[in-house]
């Protein structure tokens, strides 16, 4: 792999061993991608963030790298963690997974990482402009940064994206290139797509079709930039998408419409999407009922607020999203509404990331197919349906 002279002095230690390690990281990867270079990258957002994946030996690499003297040198923002950082009991979180949880955030702290914790780091203003590069993880954040912004990153990990914000470089191969981000098959949508919920199975749908190749929808509608979010989350829960081009929506649309002649073309169809959703339905008994995977915008706050005011809710009802949007939220009232009706809302945190069973949880109920399927996935017997229902019946 050609590396510039600077690049070759990181790799070389003479920037420490924090840059030299990340260097050596990037440059083995990119070696096995075949890539011919390193390229700068403007900003990273880091996912592995809950002390529920990384355990004491991730918690422990972290602290590692902190103490080698690993520094951000471009902006990098950070994935949920476990929990309400603030809220933590509240939400019944053991004591034992706080501290190891505290431990995680202050290392990331003490990189220069921002300790946003959410998802949606697009929804608080770190929003890449459309053809740079950058080092994202977390599936949800990889499809919306390339397909809905039209930036470049491959589906980076923990480390990886960790290893760019120390470096501020990534390797040069797979979506940062033009060649692999043309469609690779024409899914043709023949049935309004009437909710959020819709959008999602759609997604998810598709990530079964495509696996992780580079889908162009045909008929998709308006979608609002909530339901983008959650259909690009469920694309990459079910498959391994990064990419998707919607006819009419995305910005490089257009410029992948020239390379459709000859693909293949799937037509989606409305049993298609009720069956997708069948597939991740049981009977919960006791279920939590979720709203925000991906993490709530604010309009999806204030829907919700207006769904539950004045409402005595009966069951669990919990809404998570960032630490900004929640600030925003309360500023306008609506945490207010939404707690005075008997729901939460949590920051930093989501019903996937969090420890669910130490939390005593019995089952899920969600309008996302990406928490549908790790509700699923956890054991948990899960129900799945539109905000306004699941409000419905957190009533009953
Ligand atoms: Fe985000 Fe958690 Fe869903 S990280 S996309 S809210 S699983």
């Amino acid at each position: 792999m050609y590396l510039t002279r600077k690049q070759e002095h990181m790799l070389d230690g003479e920037e420490g061993l924090a840059v030299r390690k990340s260097m050596e990281l990037l440059v083995a990867l990119g070696n096995v991608f075949g890539a011919e270079k390193l390229v700068p990258v403007e900003s990273a957002h880091i996912s592995g963030v809950s002390y529920k994946n990384l355990g004491d030996a991730g918690t422990e690499w972290l602290e590692e790298q902190a103490a080698m003297g690993a520094k951000c040198r471009i902006r990098a923002t950070l994935n949920p963690a476990g929990m309400d950082m603030e809220k933590w009991r509240e939400m019944n979180v053991p004591e034992e997974f706080a501290i190891g949880q505290k431990r995680v955030i202050k290392a990331f702290i003490d990189m220069g990482v921002e300790p946003t914790c959410t998802c949606t780091p697009y929804l608080i203003g770190h929003v890449p402009r459309r053809g740079t590069q950058v080092a994202w993880a977390e599936s949800n954040a990889v499809c919306f940064v390339n397909s809905v912004l039209g930036a470049r990153t491959n589906r980076e990990s923990g480390p990886t994206t960790l290893a760019s914000a120390v470096t501020g470089v990534a390797a040069y191969y797979g979506y940062r290139l033009n060649e692999n981000r043309k469609p690779a098959k024409i899914i043709d949508i023949r049935t309004p797509l009437e909710s959020r919920l819709d959008y999602s199975a759609l997604g998810y749908v598709t990530g079964k079709l495509m696996k992780s190749s580079v889908p162009y929808f045909r008929n998709m509608g308006k979608p609002d930039m909530e339901s983008m979010k959650t259909l690009g989350a469920a694309c990459a829960t079910s498959g391994g998408i990064a990419l998707w081009h919607g006819e009419g929506v995305t910005p490089e649309a257009e410029w992948a419409s020239q390379y459709l002649e000859g693909l293949e073309t799937i037509t989606v169809e409305r049993k298609e999407l009720e069956e997708a959703k069948a597939g991740l339905m049981s009977d919960p008994d006791n279920p939590t009922y979720c709203i925000g995977c991906p993490h709530c915008s604010i309009k999806e706050l204030e829907e919700t607020a207006n769904l539950v005011k004045g409402k005595n809710l009966k069951g669990r009802l919990w809404v998570f999203t960032s630490r900004k949007v929640y600030d925003d939220a309360e500023k306008g009232g609506l945490i207010k509404i939404i707690e005075d009706a008997g729901g939460k809302v949590y920051r930093d945190t989501c019903m996937v990331v969090a420890p669910l069973h130490e939390m005593g949880w019995q089952g899920v109920g969600t309008n996302s197919m990406k928490g549908g399927h790790y509700s699923v996935a956890h054991g948990f017997p899960t129900k799945l349906a539109t905000v306004d229902k699941l409000v419905e019946e957190a009533s009953k």
